[in-house]
């Protein structure tokens, strides 16, 4: 059966160059950073490259990237490091309410054990406001914690004027205060430099920029303190103990090079792909919602709600028809709860049930993109011929005075 793959958000397929890369770690050059002979110098000097290539991608300095497994473990030492670390001074955080689940439950587990979460919303077009981050800040706010590019629907959140405004508050005396952005999602799609985006703090993972699972980093401004997480370990510099990955980084490192070199060419192949796909679903179906901004956001996601029917369903449909996408609803206790991230826009339930996400990558070709557009007006054609409610509405349309 054919196969098209519109689920790049969720994971990426590994470049070949990133493999070759990779390969001489896995068997001659094996050895552990820490040891001092030849073998041990050889995996150290790969790890230091690979650090340098990472911190060229975000604009950071090698120093301040920490190695570790993956974009939930970065959240885990962003957000947990500084509340820690930070105890004493305050214990107020700021994120919002569009997070990843990885930072939406460390920020829950924090809590319960305490501290004060406030989760700013969203508005229709999925975009937090710098003057809601301005009011929710008190004396003794540690953290703010906002996503620089949204999983779901691919919004930009303005974290450029939210360094801004960390960076003033700052100034006027509340040195304790830290911002953290998720970038797991905006790099290697969108142009991300930590210095720009003001940020203290930047989670990023290997898997979502064509390397392999298992690597991740915490972008840490050079000042920045956090309690570490990982302990029993002098590895990258005390911040996250354990033997380092070897192979698994220089594939990062290797990714993240050639995601600088291409950013420009990827950006523009998946704008105009992601442009054509959305044009000829709206001229195709009826009866769908474009969820998210139309302008601030990646280059690659394309949400859409579709009336009269379940995300899930479709999912299953276009899965029979070799078209992979996925859907933010989780399915808890047999029944499917709507994805937060779509119901934080203000859609009503149905909306939020019936959304799915297509996310377009380097691989993805016109032909594919030609290949969905025949299968999806199919699979939601069978689905709503299904639907008591799609059926009432079309007799109700048929009735309707013109
Ligand atoms: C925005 C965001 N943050 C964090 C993560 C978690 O990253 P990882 O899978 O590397 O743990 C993901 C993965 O889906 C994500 O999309």
């Amino acid at each position: 059966m054919r196969r098209v793959y519109l689920d790049n958000s969720a994971t990426t397929p590994v470049d070949p160059r990133v493999v070759e890369a990779m390969m001489p770690y896995l068997f001659e050059r094996f050895g552990n950073p820490s040891s001092v002979h030849f073998y041990g110098q050889e995996a150290r000097s790969a790890v230091d490259r690979a650090r340098r290539e990472v911190a060229a991608l975000v604009g950071a300095r090698a120093g301040e990237v920490v190695f570790l497994s993956g974009g939930t473990e970065a959240n885990n030492l962003a957000i947990r490091g500084v509340c820690e670390q930070q105890r004493e001074r305050g214990r107020h955080i700021i994120t919002t309410a569009i997070e990843h689940s990885s930072v939406r439950a460390i920020c829950d587990a924090l809590e319960r054990r305490g501290w004060e979460v406030t989760r700013l919303p969203v508005y229709e077009d999925g975009i937090v406001r710098l003057e809601d981050v301005r009011a929710a800040l008190r004396d003794d706010t540690v953290l703010v914690s906002v996503m620089l590019a949204n999983n779901e629907i691919g919004t930009i959140q303005p974290v450029a004027d939210i360094g801004a405004l960390v960076r003033e508050r700052r100034a006027a005396g509340q040195k304790h205060l830290w911002l953290h952005t998720d970038a797991v999602q905006a790099i290697g799609r969108m142009r991300t430099d930590v210095e720009e985006l003001g940020c203290d703090l930047m989670s990023m993972s290997a898997h979502k920029l064509y390397a392999p699972k298992g690597a991740g980093a915490l972008y840490v401004r050079r000042g920045t303190r956090l309690a570490p997480q990982n302990v029993g370990g002098h590895q990258e510099r005390e911040r996250r103990g354990g033997t380092e990955a070897v192979p698994l980084l220089v594939a990062f490192g290797e990714a993240a090079r050639l995601a600088r070199l291409e950013l420009d060419e990827r950006i523009e192949h998946l704008r105009h792909l992601r442009d054509r796909f959305e044009a000829g679903v709206a001229d195709s179906v009826s009866d769908i919602v474009f969820n998210g901004d139309r302008v601030r956001r990646l280059p690659n996601i394309s949400n859409i709600s579709f009336r009269y029917i379940e995300g899930e369903g479709l999912l299953i449909n276009l899965d029979m028809q070799g078209v992979a996408v996925s859907t933010g609803s989780a399915c808890s206790s047999g029944s499917l709860e709507p994805s937060p991230v779509i119901r934080a826009l203000g859609r009503d339930d149905e909306l939020a049930r019936g959304s799915i996400r297509f996310s377009l990558g380097r691989d993805t070709t016109d032909e594919e993109v030609a290949y969905v557009l025949e299968a999806l007006p199919r699979a939601v054609e069978n689905l709503r011929r299904l639907s008591p409610l799609y059926q009432k509405a079309q007799a109700e349309r048929a009735c309707a005075p013109v």
